[in-house]
């Protein structure tokens, strides 16, 4: 019984992931075709060199955060946080290592926390920031395609 139990939690749990962003994938009139990071891809714009642009992902959006580098660039405060999906350490509002290398990993946030990711994607990165591509595990370039309205291409 108690396996059981044990067991529909974990199911529960691990298949927590983050949904797909439909309505600002549809929205989304910038780089034509878009570019899909992959983790790796990112790193190369963690605010190291100062003369590439700062990528932060959050919810595997990909917003260009290069207008605050006295935040994010190399040796700000909040640098941890940039070339990489920090969705996990931006809803515990976390800088510990332990929540930042859990990138988009969803499934150890509390209610609370969801719904503070929610409020800092929406009033801080989309209403800040603008979007420069989608990461890899949400969707791939054919997925996005599917997703715009050929009226939307151009
Ligand atoms: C005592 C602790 C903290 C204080 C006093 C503080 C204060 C602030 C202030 C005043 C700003 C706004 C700056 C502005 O827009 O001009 C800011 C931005 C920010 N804070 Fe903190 N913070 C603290 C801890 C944290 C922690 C632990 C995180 C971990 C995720 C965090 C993440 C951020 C981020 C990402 C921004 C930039 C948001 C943006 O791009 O506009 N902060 N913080």
């Amino acid at each position: 019984m108690t396996t059981t139990i044990i067991f529909l939690f974990l199911s529960v749990v691990a298949t927590e992931k983050i949904p797909i962003p439909y309505d600002i994938i549809r929205d989304f009139k910038g780089i034509v075709p878009v570019k899909i990071f992959t983790a790796d891809e990112l790193k190369d714009y963690g605010g190291s060199d100062p003369t590439k642009p700062i990528y932060l992902a959050l919810k595997g959006v990909v917003f260009d955060v290069s207008t605050r580098r006295e935040f994010y660039g190399k040796n700000a405060v909040y640098n941890r946080l940039v070339g990489r999906d920090s969705t996990n350490a931006v809803a515990k509002m976390s800088l510990h290592e332990t929540d930042v290398s859990k990138a988009h990993d969803i499934s150890d946030l509390s209610e609370t926390q969801l719904k503070d990711l929610e409020q800092i994607f929406h009033q801080v990165y989309l209403a800040k920031y603008p979007i420069v591509g989608f990461m890899d595990y949400l969707l791939s370039v054919e997925e996005f395609a599917k997703q715009i309205k050929p009226q939307d291409e151009l």
